[in-house]
């Protein structure tokens, strides 16, 4: 189900706000978060992206929507998870970088995808160290790790920083109030809300799964 940029702007104004007094949150530290990455990274097929219809569904729609009209070239995916994504950009990238915060995943993705030109860094989206720009970045389902609103800021100044001035940002999230059930406290709409003053969204849409958790935007942003 697609969404328009007129229904998100209405959730950003009625919705709940980041500030909103009932946000439940857990305060994870950075090394939390590690922690309960580590946990679910031990699966075989961790957070089932590989296994679950909905995740099928929606990495189809990151594919589309980065591929939308355009090549990709060069790529930079922040956290790969077990590389169910980075196996699908491997193909259509002219190059491929990989940034990713665990050094388990780095080594369940490079098993899986085993492509030798990838170029894979274990580095925090917050304190990105690169000397490179790309025209294509993909951030999907990475973001609400984050717990603080500063160290969010940052990452997508990050992000900003290393998009050509031509290049497309694809972002994905979980809503608000899925991540909220997670514990978690910046969702899809709260980090779109943040990321307005550099970027525009130019696409936007709506996978809904029909089950608890199953609720994301997925959009494609432009540097203002
Ligand atoms: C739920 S998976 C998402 C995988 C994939 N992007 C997708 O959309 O299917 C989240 C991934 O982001 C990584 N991650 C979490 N916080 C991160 C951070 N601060 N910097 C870089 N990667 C991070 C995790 O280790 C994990 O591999």
């Amino acid at each position: 189900m697609a969404i328009t940029r007129e229904f998100l702007k209405h959730q950003l104004i009625c919705g709940k706000k980041m500030e909103d007094p009932d946000l439940v949150a857990t305060n994870l530290s950075p090394a939390g978060v590690k922690d309960l990455l580590r946990k679910d990274l031990d699966a075989r097929d961790p957070w089932n992206i590989s296994s679950c219809e909905y995740e099928q569904k929606r990495l189809h729609a990151i594919m589309e929507l980065c591929l939308g009209g355009r090549t990709l070239g060069d790529v930079l995916e922040i956290g790969c998870a077990a590389g169910a994504l980075t196996e699908r950009l491997s193909i259509y990238s002219q190059s491929l970088t990989v940034v990713e915060l665990m050094t388990e995943a780095i080594a369940k993705a490079q098993e899986r995808v085993n492509n030798s030109d990838i170029i894979w860094h274990e580095q925090d989206v917050c304190q990105m160290d690169l000397n490179a720009k790309y025209d294509t970045i993909i951030c999907t389902e990475v973001l609400y790790y984050i717990h603080e609103k500063e160290r969010l800021r940052g990452a997508l100044e990050n992000i900003v920083q290393l998009l050509r001035s031509d290049g497309q940002f694809i972002f994905g999230s979980p809503r608000n109030a899925v991540c909220r059930s997670w514990g978690h406290l910046f969702g899809a709409e709260a980090v779109l809300e943040l990321a307005q003053s550099r970027l525009r969204i130019v696409d936007l849409r709506r996978i809904n799964g029909g089950l608890p958790g199953q609720d994301c935007v997925i959009a494609k942003l432009t540097r203002r």
